[in-house]
């Protein structure tokens, strides 16, 4: 009996168990095993990623927690979501895995043995956690695996949680840095399956776009229609994938001039644009990140079509840049030349000296993409942003222009435009392959794709 079925988590106005009761609930259950072809998808992938984060630390206990469930209020907590480390060592992703600890055991051969620390499915002749635990018993959240079955879904050897408070404490900060920049390190080059779940992730949320924009409609007709922009892509996430991988981001208008506008409560205009940021995460846990910028009315205006038409042509300068070797910050740099160029020729622009031309694009054009938004974000700058593209590099191209509505050197007819135009990419042998060209780009494509789903 483990110590958390001797104490079930319970709340003050559940009802207390008679003896009798608990007698009763001890007995008369069928064994119910998980099939036992059960795997978790990719498993035959993690062994060789866990050998590449052994190889870096020879001798040394590395622990990557999933992480701990986050109170919500009292007895509620957050939907739990496992750290990308543990998520991308183990294979395992769902919410079960709240506390649970991937350990690699110095074996003395200059490698390591796994040993997943995890609760394992509550007994149901010895405890009560199985119907009265509100945060871990089975009739309450569901079933998890009991250690066999854990081993054979993972391939890694099991033991219960509760035996890792046996192990000496960890070592210091500096460890766990260099611990957290491996694995970003590691997660740079994507596999083939990777690549695969990313484009699933892509996928899935241009099939959010086309509802979107069938839902504009309803929208426009909504006091809080940015709200219902957000509803419409996030039901679309959660029924095909775990959810969105990132807050989505409707802002139409000047709102679309805040770069993360996830208030989202403001009403639509016909006569304004809609950026639509967003992404759906898979249940593998890989999400795409996607922004299209679209004409509410179905047509963009001649200023909202020539802002559009300088930050596409200033993607696409990006895009042309991506290879294998090409430096990571090539892309960014080849796209903001075609801006400032362009803004200069506008008049907006007096100097296309120094940085002047970022009042306007305000952040980077681009970032890895994977199991998080931004991915491997602890990545030492010399193998990511001072570093080189390489053949396996999932990235975004994002470029943007944003004319606050306040902005006294913009003629008046620029205040309160923004445009972001974000796709998905993986760089290839030679190139660099578009993930999210199902979704239209260019202007006229925009036009009559909407007209298609807006008139089907
Ligand atoms: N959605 C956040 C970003 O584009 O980076
Ligand atoms: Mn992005
Ligand atoms: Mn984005």
């Amino acid at each position: 009996m483990t110590e958390v079925s001797v104490r079930p988590r319970t709340s003050s106005h559940d009802l207390p168990v008679s003896p009798e009761l608990a007698a009763f609930m001890a007995s008369g259950w069928a064994p119910s095993p998980l099939p036992h072809d059960a795997r978790v998808p990719g498993s035959g992938l993690t062994p060789a990623r866990r050998a590449r984060l052994s190889a870096r630390f020879p001798g040394e206990r590395l622990i990557v927690p999933a992480g701990e469930p986050r109170v919500r209020s009292n007895d509620c907590d957050h939907r739990f979501r496992p750290h990308s480390a543990y998520a991308w060592l183990t294979g395992l992703t769902g919410e079960e895995q709240a506390g649970h600890v991937l350990v690699m055991e110095p074996d003395g051969t200059r490698g390591h043995e796994a040993v997943l620390f995890l609760r394992p499915r509550s007994a149901r002749d010895g405890g009560e956690e199985f119907y009265r635990d509100r945060r871990y018993g089975e009739f309450w959240v569901g079933r998890r695996p009991d250690l066999a079955e854990a081993e054979r879904l993972t391939g890694i050897r099991c033991a219960p949680l509760d035996d890792l408070r046996r192990l000496p404490p960890g070592r210091d900060a500096a460890h766990d840095a260099e611990l957290a920049s491996a694995l970003s390190e590691l997660r740079l080059v994507k596999d083939v399956w990777e690549v695969s779940q990313l484009q699933a992730a892509v996928d899935h949320t241009t099939t959010g776009f086309e509802d979107v924009v069938r839902a504009l409609p309803r929208a426009l007709t909504h006091p809080r229609g940015e709200r219902w922009i957000e509803g419409v892509f996030d039901l679309r996430a959660r029924a095909e994938g775990n959810g969105t991988g990132y807050e989505t981001i409707a802002a139409s208008g000047a709102h679309a001039c805040v770069l993360h506008w996830t208030r989202n409560d403001g009403r639509l205009d016909q006569d304004d644009l809609l950026l639509l940021d967003a992404g759906v995460e898979t249940d593998t846990l890989y999400t795409a990140d996607i922004t299209r910028t679209l004409p509410l009315s179905g047509r963009f205006s001649p200023v909202q079509r020539q802002v559009y038409e300088l930050v596409l042509a200033a993607q696409e300068a990006g895009i042309a840049a991506l290879r294998p070797g090409a430096s990571f910050r090539d892309f960014h740099r080849a796209g903001m030349k075609v801006i400032a160029e362009g803004l200069a020729d506008w008049g907006v622009l007096k100097s296309l000296e120094g940085d002047l031309y970022r009042r306007y694009t305000l952040c980077g054009s681009g970032h890895m993409l994977g199991l998080d938004v931004h991915d491997c974000a602890q990545a030492r700058s010399d193998a990511y942003v001072d570093g080189a593209l390489a053949e396996g590099h999932v990235l975004t191209v994002e470029p943007g222009l944003y004319f606050q509505p306040d902005d006294e050197t913009l003629p008046a007819e620029l205040r309160g435009i923004g445009v972001r135009i974000e796709d998905d990419l993986v760089i290839t042998e030679d190139g660099a392959r578009l993930m999210s060209g199902a979704l239209p780009r260019t202007p006229e494509a925009i036009e009559s794709w909407m007209g298609a789903l807006l008139d089907g």
